[in-house]
């Protein structure tokens, strides 16, 4: 599968969360390009869950303190993608081949739906209050 390349378009205008996200796109590639063998993609796994879980608490913080209305809205999309990673792991072991087909599925699809739709929406807010 093909490696995603970063655009400007890609950008929440924050440069702190576009940096995360740059971060979080690699892991992702890294996945796709699907060269890992089991056990350095459970290694990407776990890097991911936690990067993206750092990433996540920064995210949360700067909507707060813009006062970002669909911050609720937004932190139950950020804990759905901890439990499905979460579960994906705990998948792994035996179930290999539909393992990665499954993840690497979820995961464009949450590129696209969370990072590129619902992260955009905040964009505005936080440069408002500061946060570039
Ligand atoms: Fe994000
Ligand atoms: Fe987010």
């Amino acid at each position: 599968m093909k490696e995603i390349l970063w655009k400007n378009e890609f950008s929440v205008s924050v440069e702190e969360l576009d940096a995360h996200h740059k971060i979080i796109l690699e892991l992702v590639n890294e996945l796709r390009r699907g060269n890992t063998d089991a056990e350095q993609e459970d290694d990407l796994l776990t890097i991911l869950y936690q990067y993206a879980d750092l990433h996540f608490s920064l995210e949360e913080r700067l909507m707060e303190q813009s006062g970002y209305t669909d911050l609720e809205k937004h932190k139950e999309l950020h804990d759905e993608f901890r439990s499905t990673i979460a579960k994906l792991r705990t998948d792994v072991s035996g179930q290999r081949d539909t393992f990665s087909g499954e993840l690497l599925e979820y995961l464009n699809g949450w590129w696209a739906s969370h990072i590129l739709t619902e992260d955009m929406k905040y964009s505005q807010t936080l440069n408002k209050h500061g946060f570039k």
